[in-house]
């Protein structure tokens, strides 16, 4: 972790919503921290405390590194990846969180996944 974290605050604070419905990034951090980060990490690189506990050992994914466009994104957080022919290790979220927290989750980790804050 050699990130600047005042450039990392400076992209959140940047990341306007394109429309009503895109979302909170800062709203979506408190989400990911409170639902994600156990197995995709503080920073989202997919090594959280748990990562090493979930029993298929796949690895969460490095949502820095993600190259899923946003619809896929949501597939997967909604479904869980067992839905998309992925690893059932990353659970389905569209029973647990509102539609809301999904879209803050999505403004979050579009901001993650950009280049200005992954050198
Ligand atoms: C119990 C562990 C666990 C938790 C909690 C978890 N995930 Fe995952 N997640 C995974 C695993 C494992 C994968 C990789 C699945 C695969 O590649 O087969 C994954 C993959 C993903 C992907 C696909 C990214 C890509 O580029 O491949 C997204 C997006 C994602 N998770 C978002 C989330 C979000 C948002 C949350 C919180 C609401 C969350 N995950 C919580 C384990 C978890």
């Amino acid at each position: 972790m050699n990130r600047s974290p005042a450039l990392f605050a400076l992209a959140l604070l940047l990341a306007e919503p394109a429309a009503a419905d895109a979302g909170s990034a800062p709203g979506g951090r408190q989400v990911f921290m409170t639902y994600c980060r156990l197995c995709h990490g503080d920073a989202g690189e997919g090594d959280g405390p748990a990562a090493k506990l979930l029993a298929d050992h796949v690895r969460p994914a490095n949502l820095r590194r993600s190259v899923l466009i946003r619809t896929e994104k949501e597939r997967i957080i909604r479904a869980g990846g067992a839905a998309v022919g992925r690893s059932g290790s990353m659970p389905p979220w569209g029973e647990q969180l509102s539609d809301a927290e999904i879209g803050d989750l999505l403004a979050y980790l579009s901001v993650l996944a950009q280049p200005t804050t992954t050198p």
